[in-house]
């Protein structure tokens, strides 16, 4: 029934793992990130991160990048955010971002770990409609 599915889909939601240059340009990704967005693991590199978010974020996360780099001002960097992310198929799905800085070779990268909240949401639904 709903709490086994409920339990089903708790417990394949595995963190996916995203790093991308100060460009914006993937250079690394994980397993979980291929199965959560539905794109094999190379497919992802060399690409902007950008192509797996919907508009408006889709066009204005280079400008995010870039605000950030010439500013200094962290508005997800150390504090996360909610936001929706875009499948290979279209759909879209909420997420939870954070996102960390590195150095590397004297240039600036960045980590994206992206929890799927899929299945937060459906429970919350679920529970709200057992009340
Ligand atoms: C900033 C959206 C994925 C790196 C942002 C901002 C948003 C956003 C809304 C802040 C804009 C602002 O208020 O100025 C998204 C969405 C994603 C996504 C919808 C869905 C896939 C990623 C990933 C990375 C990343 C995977 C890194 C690997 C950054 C960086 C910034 C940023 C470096 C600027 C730093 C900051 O604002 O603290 N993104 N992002 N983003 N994002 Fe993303």
């Amino acid at each position: 029934g709903q709490a086994r599915k409920l339990q089903a889909m708790l417990e394949s939601a595995v963190d996916a793992i995203i790093t991308i240059d100060g460009s914006a340009t993937i250079t690394t990704v994980n397993p979980a990130a291929a199965r959560l967005f539905g794109y094999e693991q190379h497919e992802f590199l060399g690409r902007n991160v950008h192509f797996l978010m919907p508009e408006p974020y889709h066009s204005e996360h280079d400008g995010y990048i870039r605000n950030y780099r010439t500013t200094g001002r962290r508005k997800i960097i150390g504090i996360g955010r909610e936001v929706t992310g875009r499948r290979r198929d279209g759909t879209l799905f909420p997420m939870h971002l954070a996102v960390s800085e590195f150095e590397m070779d004297g240039r600036v990268h960045f980590t994206g770990i992206i929890h799927d909240l899929s299945a937060h949401k459906a429970t919350e639904m679920a529970l709200r409609q057992a009340q």
